[in-house]
């Protein structure tokens, strides 16, 4: 591998830098992806794996970042599980069938990656060829609870009043619920690791909508077992949104990596996790907008923060936003590159 450094610092070794990546780094924002979107739908992009091998490189070969993430999205897993998906103009994604009682959980398959996504399972593999040890690959998923928000909500929401009428009035529904999920999402993730994937991050960007108690009663111990059965094979990145007061129970989840957003401070946040995991993030996504001098000035103080630790993976709290100038990301990689060169480790 020509460049390690992000694997290194997953398993909290030394390097000679601080390794990026960004979520959301293939997108709209790029105007060699808007090329391909023009004449292909979204889905249609995710499911031919040599558009989505190309549009995963397309950030790599424009920035020095130190990982890729295969081009995919969190609700692939829905169609073999039998729920209808579809993104609407403008709208996101919109479910066609959203589970809301025992009769729809009791319908869902457990999926058989295989055969239900063999188009990202191709992607990865042609990645990785393409990639020929240039920097590794990302594989990922939804974390249980954010996945089992879409598919009751039937596509985003602000209040999460269905999922939450569910977990509140029928516990034992959410739980056979989410032990599905969970076993779905176990099976999905292990598939990207024998396609070639060498690390695996899992989204729980709206699990924030939960205080404490419920997460660690509701949530926490599906997120444990989806962690738990990747077996240590690759690391594993813990990362969401909105719980920056309840760091402790996210890493009591698991994870190599706890991936945290700007609403709490990085080196308040690495101690409450504990320095014997690794840490990523956490750029305000919104900075992007402002002046590349401001740019540089906050990218310095988080790997200040850092204050030189192995372990740092720096990101943004959540992905690049639409609209989002591509030389300020640029600006970004190369700032975080330079301001922890030369720092010793
Ligand atoms: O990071 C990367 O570059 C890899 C690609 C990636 C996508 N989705 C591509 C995508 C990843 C990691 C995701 C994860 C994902 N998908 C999440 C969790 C991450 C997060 O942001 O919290 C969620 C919640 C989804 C579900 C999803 N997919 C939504 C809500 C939307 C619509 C949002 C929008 O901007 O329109 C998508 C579509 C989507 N996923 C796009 C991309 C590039 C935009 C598709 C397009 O219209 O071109």
């Amino acid at each position: 591998m020509a460049n390690d450094t992000f694997l290194k610092a997953c398993r909290r070794e030394a390097t000679d830098f601080t390794p990026v990546w960004l979520m959301r780094q293939a997108g709209r924002y790029m105007k060699e992806y808007m090329e391909i979107r023009k004449k292909h739908s979204f889905l249609e992009m995710c499911r031919t794996p040599e558009i989505a091998c190309e549009v995963t490189l397309q950030p790599i070969r424009r920035f020095e970042l130190d990982a890729a993430i295969i081009f995919a999205d969190i609700l692939l897993p829905l169609e073999g599980m039998g729920i209808g998906l579809e993104f609407a103009k403008n709208e996101g994604p919109v479910i066609s069938n959203p589970v809301r009682e025992t009769r729809d959980i009791d319908a869902i398959r457990i999926i058989n990656p295989e055969e239900d996504v063999p188009y990202l399972l191709e992607a990865i593999r042609l990645v990785k060829k393409e990639l020929d040890g240039k920097v590794p690959l990302i594989g990922f998923s939804g974390a249980p609870f954010t996945l089992a928000s879409y598919i009751i909500e039937g596509g985003g929401s602000r209040n999460y009043i269905h999922t939450k009428a569910l977990m509140f009035s029928d516990p034992g529904a959410w739980a056979a619920l989410m032990e599905k999920i969970s076993e779905i999402l176990g099976r999905y993730l292990n598939a990207q690791v024998e396609a070639g994937a060498q690390v695996l991050q899992i989204f729980d960007s709206w699990v924030g909508c939960l205080g404490p108690d419920d997460y660690k009663r509701f949530v926490q111990p599906y997120t444990k077992k989806v962690i738990d059965s990747v077996g240590g094979r690759v690391p594993v990145i813990n990362f969401s949104t909105n719980t920056g007061t309840y760091l402790e129970l996210l890493a009591e989840a698991g994870g190599d990596v706890i991936g945290i957003d700007w609403r709490v401070r990085l080196d308040r946040a690495w101690e409450r996790i504990g320095f014997e995991r690794a840490i990523q993030g956490n750029f305000d996504p919104g900075i992007l907008f402002g002046p590349v001098e401001g740019i540089r000035k906050r990218a310095k103080e988080i790997i200040d923060q850092a204050g030189g630790r192995p372990g740092h993976i720096f990101n943004l709290g959540h992905g690049i936003i639409l609209g989002t100038p591509v030389e300020n990301v640029q600006a970004l990689v190369d700032s975080v590159h330079e301001f922890s060169r030369g720092e010793t480790f």
